[in-house]
């Protein structure tokens, strides 16, 4: 089990991390990585599962961020166009069917159970609505979080009901996945 999975241990390393974290970020999910993603938003309700510093939809003035980290959210505040939420996403204060899109850009794998965190996500989405998500597949970050390998990302769609339509290689360090309700 990796020790920044949950709530409480993504708490304390992101409140760390919120300090030099834009620094390093574009560095690992640089901006070629977000624009393969943001090329497959659909909808302008758009929710970003764990938004941090904001850095993959600070542009989109209907998007909502959520994020556990008071840290992280207060950089995002200065330049996201949408609304900002503190909180934890598997306990979600959204209306049912409510999004067009739900964004998961490097948060899925901080969940206890990323399958009980996308079957929530598929309720918070119209019928046809997508989920888009990247996860690091660098086995050695397997002592900090869950490494999903691809057979694991199709079992978590499948299993939370959602059809997978693309589960491509990113840069040989993370697997992008859309998947639709
Ligand atoms: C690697 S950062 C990704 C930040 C952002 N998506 C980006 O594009 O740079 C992961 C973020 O997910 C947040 N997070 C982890 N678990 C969460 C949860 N259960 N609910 C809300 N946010 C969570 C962390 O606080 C952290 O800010």
């Amino acid at each position: 089990m990796g020790i920044f999975i949950g709530s409480k241990n993504a708490q304390r390393f992101f409140k760390r991390l919120s300090r030099i974290y834009d620094r390093i970020n574009p560095y690992i999910y640089t901006a070629e990585m977000r624009e393969t993603l943001l090329k497959d938003v659909e909808g302008e309700h758009v929710l970003d599962v764990g938004v941090g510093t904001g850095y993959t939809t600070k542009h989109l003035d209907k998007a909502v961020g959520i994020d556990l980290i008071k840290e992280m959210l207060l950089r995002a505040k200065p330049e996201y166009m949408g609304s900002l939420v503190l909180g934890d996403a598997s306990k979600a204060p959204f209306k049912p069917q409510s999004f067009d899109a739900v964004i998961c850009a490097g948060s899925l794998y901080y969940f206890n159970s990323p399958i009980g965190a996308v079957k929530g996500f598929r309720g918070l989405l119209r019928k046809g609505g997508i989920i888009l998500t990247i996860t690091p597949n660098w086995r050695i970050l397997g002592v900090f979080v869950h490494i999903f390998k691809k057979k694991d990302l199709q079992e978590i769609f499948r299993k939370a009901d959602m059809h997978l339509e693309k589960l491509q290689n990113m840069r040989g360090i993370a697997y992008y996945c859309k998947a639709r309700r």
